[in-house]
């Protein structure tokens, strides 16, 4: 493919993809299968590889991230990003709408909308390209965000139509829907990571990560609400919130436009409960004047406009006895308090137990025993205390004391400076976190050794089977067969039997067998290394490679690492430091574990030799692939250009290059050089 082809193809496939984006994400249409956009996706991915200096900088392809941002800059807003007055009451309402009236002379009309619970952002487009985006930060500058933005699915990198602004300023809210941050959190307990504290947390810690590729996982979610920019030609507000969806912002459909504050309060009351059946958080309403001259005739405070108002929606709680609290010890040995609770309805639900996070909240709800306390039930699954009622409180009642011993094994507990969480240290000796940590092993994005699910890790660790991963690998046909336990559920009282018949035990060891295939980054993240998560797990294999490069790594070498800090480096190390993980992995290794990745052209040093030089590689070569080819230019300093052209330094040529090129390159002049040669140039 010539580069023109190779232009006018990427230009199309940009065409369809942001078309289906579009229609995906702001019409709800899937017009063509996961599949089929996957395979455009990739094309154009591959072209791009092909031809670097074809990539746009707001390609479809940059939606999956791999920008690294060590520090973002600070940038000044064009406009500052002021706040919202907030009202809590109908009372405070009427009278905001008294003032406005005494301002504005005539008829003047509402836009109701939600409140959305995120993080603000601001997103500047010149000729319908998105250049820049920005955090809040303390309203007159924040930080720019642009490559993070760039993987916000329902963010337009590129507008459609054509009558938009040649500047303009677009202003919205970044959340994360319920959903993913209920995953989130399930995950982060499972590394022993403290947990996020909701989802408006979970998405301002995501838009500063510094690897895109990670944030374009989480599936952050934009609702724009406002439009800036100089003489823009719209009258109203509701005016530009459709003009915004016509140009492929997701507006949310929720907005309302009101006559007078009866309507105001009708709309704030339908949405009082209704919210709830959104996917996303809300905490109220905003109210805003519709009109723009009149919104600049009401004019503005030092902090917020004077032409809207936030009315914010007391939360849905419920009052009820505290019975006790429940401490269970994770895999990595973190111990979460669990509040139990009288049974209470609440949004619909019988509400039994709390999140209570960690001891430090205990301490700061001053929660004493027998308490009565408030919950809380946001969109979360978990319901959440919020206070104490203390007024019920049983006078000379105790303050909970945090359990200072393992409820499980004894051990005494510790909290590391700074950490929320207490553990107990007893990692390879405490019953739940062995069998935690098993679980973990085989889990399906692990190991995926999928028929051994539930309660069998149970009876093979009962058994005394299994203790460690490594005695998977020792399992046989004949330990195996006949074992049968009976388990009770603690709640229903229940019960159930799990027993090794023929059948479960073939698939079972079928299923071992087939994890020794399972590549290194995986089980690396099986071995349960506290803050290791798959994505840390994948970092890491990427960068050392295999477990002996890993285990020799210095905590310099470890917080090279994009996204390592500190307290991930430390747990590598302290995992690395315990002579029967060492055993362990030496076991693992002799039974045929991938402890290494596959290789790829050899990782050696870097140098400049080749700098400033560029250059083309054609052809089919003997030693390395053109992938090979290309990272040892590009490790020595020289840089891959996509054409043949005079400024070109070298092309080199392999076996079944085109005729046409090696034709251009004498006709200019330019030098060409065999596979060897190349190789001579970095020895
Ligand atoms: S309009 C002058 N509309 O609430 C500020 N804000 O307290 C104009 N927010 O920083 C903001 N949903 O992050 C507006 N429909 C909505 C909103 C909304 C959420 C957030 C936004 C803003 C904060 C103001």
């Amino acid at each position: 493919m010539t580069e023109t082809q190779a232009a006018e193809r990427i230009q199309e496939l940009t065409r369809l993809i942001n078309h289906y984006n579009f229609q995906y994400y702001q019409n709800a249409l899937s017009e063509i299968s996961d599949y089929e956009f996957d395979m455009l996706l990739e094309e154009l991915m591959k072209l791009e590889t092909e031809f670097p200096n074809l990539q746009a900088i707001n390609s479809p392809t940059r939606r999956v991230g791999g920008t690294i941002t060590k520090t973002f800059p600070t940038v000044y807003h064009t406009y500052p990003m002021l706040s919202l007055g907030n009202t809590y009451s109908e009372e405070e309402l009427r009278e905001f709408d008294n003032r406005v009236r005494k301002v504005l002379e005539g008829d003047f009309e509402y836009v109701c909308e939600l409140k959305f619970d995120g993080v603000a952002l601001s997103l500047t487009y010149e000729n319908g390209e998105l250049v820049r985006g920005v955090t809040r930060g303390d309203g007159t500058r924040g930080d720019d965000i642009t490559a993070n933005v760039r993987t916000i699915k329902n963010i337009p990198l590129h507008l459609q139509g054509k009558d938009f602004p040649e500047k303009m300023e677009v202003r919205g809210e970044v959340f994360i829907p319920f959903s993913v941050f209920d995953h989130l959190n399930k995950e982060r307990e499972d590394i022993g990571e403290a947990l996020l504290a909701n989802p408006r947390n979970a998405a301002s810690g995501t838009l500063k990560m510094q690897d895109s590729a990670v944030v374009a996982k989480r599936k952050l979610s934009c609702y724009v609400y406002s439009l800036l920019g100089e003489k823009l030609g719209f009258e109203t507000h509701s005016e530009t919130l459709e003009a915004l969806k016509k140009w492929g912002f997701d507006v949310s459909q929720t907005y309302r436009k009101c006559n007078t504050i009866e309507e105001v309060l009708a709309y704030i009351n339908e949405w009082e409960s209704k919210r709830f059946e959104l996917p996303i958080g809300t905490d109220g309403i905003v109210v805003k004047v519709n009109n723009f001259a009149q919104q600049e005739e009401l004019g503005y405070t030092a902090k917020s406009p004077r032409w809207a108002i936030a009315y914010k929606y007391k939360a849905m709680n419920a009052a009820t006895p505290l019975l006790g609290i429940k401490y269970q010890v994770g895999r990595t040995g973190a111990v979460t308090p669990v509040a139990l609770l009288k049974p209470v309805q609440l949004a619909g639900t019988t509400v039994k137990r709390a999140s209570l996070h960690n001891a430090n909240e205990i301490l700061r709800l001053d929660i004493h025993e027998g308490d009565t306390v408030f919950v809380e039930k946001g969109g979360e699954i978990i319901p959440k205390i919020t206070g104490v009622d203390v007024s019920k409180r049983v006078p000379g009642s105790m303050a909970v004391a945090y359990i200072d011993h393992c409820p499980a094994c004894g051990s005494e507990l510790i909290r590391a400076e700074g950490e929320a969480n207490f553990y107990c240290p007893n990692e390879d000796g405490c019953p739940p976190q062995i069998k935690g940590k098993l679980e973990h092993f085989i889990s399906r994005k692990a190991m995926n050794i999928e028929s051994l699910g539930e309660g069998k890790i149970e009876l093979l660790f009962d058994r005394g089977l299994v203790r460690t991963p490594d005695m998977f690998y020792e399992l046989t046909f004949e330990k195996l067969l006949g074992l049968e336990k009976v388990f009770e559920d603690e709640e229903t009282g229940k019960t159930r039997k799990v027993s090794f018949r023929e059948k479960t035990v073939e698939n079972m060891l079928n299923a071992i067998e087939k994890s020794k295939e399972i590549p290194f980054d995986r089980v690396l993240f099986a071995l349960g290394i506290r803050f290791v998560g798959n994505t840390v797990a994948q970092k890491l294999a990427a960068h050392f490679r295999n477990i002996d490069n890993l285990k020799q790594a210095s905590l310099e070498e470890l917080v090279s690492v994009p996204e390592i800090g500190d307290r991930i480096a430390f747990s590598v190390q302290h995992y690395f430091s315990k002579p029967e993980h060492l055993e362990m992995i030496e076991k693992l290794r002799a039974q045929g574990l991938q402890l290494e990745l596959p290789e790829k052209a050899e990782t050696g040093p870097t140098s400049d030799k080749l700098a400033p030089n560029t250059f083309v590689i054609s052809g089919v070569f003997e030693q390395f692939s053109r992938d090979e080819l290309q990272d040892l230019i590009t490790r020595n300093g020289g840089k891959i250009v996509s054409s043949i052209s005079k400024k070109l330094s070298y092309l080199v040529a392999g076996d079944k290059m085109g005729p046409s090129k090696l034709e251009k390159a004498n006709s200019l002049g330019v030098k060409i050089i065999s596979e060897q040669e190349f190789l001579k140039m970095i020895e």
